[in-house]
């Protein structure tokens, strides 16, 4: 993989991503699909239409195939891809980390390109990731996304062990979050964000419920607030003095001795919604997804599920809209399917997910198997059947080559 920096572009030398094998890879996103999707009625479950949806097979594949359905339907889409962690697709191979890392990215670029065309104008793609591939992934996304589109980086705490087989333990992860078209988003940003904490609105007038918040200016005069003296109190102010009367003359600036504080509406907070990039709960963890997985199947049947907890968060904070379509192409255990459920469950919005994953073989000694799960789709399967809501419906499908 080679990545040019040049200050100016010139016609030999321009800042780009390459790397062997690229365009094979960008072909392989325009040729059609040579496969089809077929109803598995054994396995799905009857509901009202319409349903959420799983699919057995390659996503390549079947995200060509979703096209024709979902194009443009898509509100959110949480990906969490191999990490490229030296086993599965990429190991084995003669060229160390560059040949890794080219072989990472020639799968995950045609994938990423045929996933924005699923998106809705304002949706958003979350892309899980940790050290081994979030550099190529961030400039992949940039590329295929666009700079402009990207949102932020949320910083998830994974574990809270600290271990010594590293210089410095790694202990989170990433996920990546890029806009199809960020005008679009921002358009919606009463919408996006996740739930206000509305707690310690524990005095009341008669606007409501409110909380007394400070009224100085913080970062004194370094950041260039107004000093002045207000009803006897001197300091350095959020707002002028202009401003402070206003708000004192409508009654919201409350004085103390020393003080000034303001009231802050319970129904104000609740209409702000905001999301900061560290999510540090303590079920963001990896062993709190474990363990929730042990607890719902009986068994431990797959290594390293992502928690429930923030693929909910992700959907409460994109996709928040009666009949929003949650797409997890990289599905595994369906984490994701079970999240938007409990979402659905919390707020009462009726959302639907599409959950894709291979029928990757479980090991021969694992615990899966040994309960008999051949596949993980089998997992997943059984997972999703598991939390299905009464009343809901659940299709599977199975990609089959065309000529079947
Ligand atoms: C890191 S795991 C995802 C785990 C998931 N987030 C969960 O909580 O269970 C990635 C999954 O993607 C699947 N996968 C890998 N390549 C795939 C492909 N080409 N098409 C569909 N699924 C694939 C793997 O079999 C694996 O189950």
């Amino acid at each position: 993989m080679t990545r040019r920096t040049a200050a100016t572009d010139t016609g030999e030398e321009r800042y780009e991503l390459t790397w062997t094998g690229k365009r094979a890879a960008l072909a392989a996103a325009r040729t059609p699909s040579a496969g089809r999707l077929v109803a598995d009625p054994d396995r799905s479950i009857d509901g009202p239409a319409p349903p959420h949806l799983f699919v057995e097979g390659d996503n390549l594949e079947v995200l060509k195939l979703l096209a024709a359905e979902h194009a443009g339907h898509v509100r959110l889409i949480y990906i969490d891809p191999p990490y490229a962690t030296g086993n599965a697709f990429v190991y084995n191979d003669d060229f160390g980390d560059r040949g890794r890392h080219s072989r990472w990215l020639s799968m995950m670029l045609p994938r990423l390109v045929l996933a924005r065309d699923l998106l809705t104008d304002d949706g958003l793609i979350a892309v899980s990731i940790d050290d081994h591939e979030t550099a190529q992934l961030r400039l992949l996304l940039d590329e295929t996304f666009g700079t402009d589109n990207f949102v932020a980086t949320v910083c998830v705490r994974a574990r809270a062990s600290v271990s010594n087989d590293r210089l410095v333990s790694p202990s989170h992860h990433f996920v990546h979050l890029y806009a199809r078209d960020i005008g679009a988003l921002s358009a919606r940003r009463t919408g996006f964000g996740l739930d206000p904490v509305l707690d310690g609105f524990d005095l009341t007038d008669e606007r409501g419920p409110y909380r007394l918040v400070p009224l100085d200016g913080p970062g004194g005069a370094k950041k260039g607030n107004p000093h002045y003296e207000f009803q006897g109190v001197t300091g350095y102010w959020r707002y002028s003095k202009r401003t402070m009367q206003a708000k004192y003359d409508a009654g919201l600036v409350v004085v103390r001795p020393r003080a000034l504080l303001q009231k802050y509406y319970r129904d104000d907070a609740a209409a702000k919604r905001r999301t900061a990039t560290t999510w540090w709960d303590e079920e963001m963890q990896t062993s709190t997804a474990t363990r929730r997985l042990r607890e719902l199947m009986g068994e431990a049947v797959f290594d390293s599920p992502k928690p429930v907890e923030l693929v909910r968060r992700l959907v409460t904070m994109a996709a928040n809209e009666d009949g929003d379509v949650v797409l997890d192409f990289f599905a595994g255990s369906g984490t994701t399917g079970q999240a938007v459920l409990e979402a659905n469950t919390a707020d009462g919005r009726r959302r639907r997910y599409i959950c894709v994953t291979l029928p990757e073989p479980t090991a021969e000694r694992s615990e899966a198997r040994r309960v008999g799960y051949r596949t993980v789709a089998d997992i997943t399967v059984a997972r999703l059947q598991r939390v299905t809501p009464e009343g809901e419906g659940l299709e599977v499908r199975l990609l089959v080559p065309e000529n079947t």
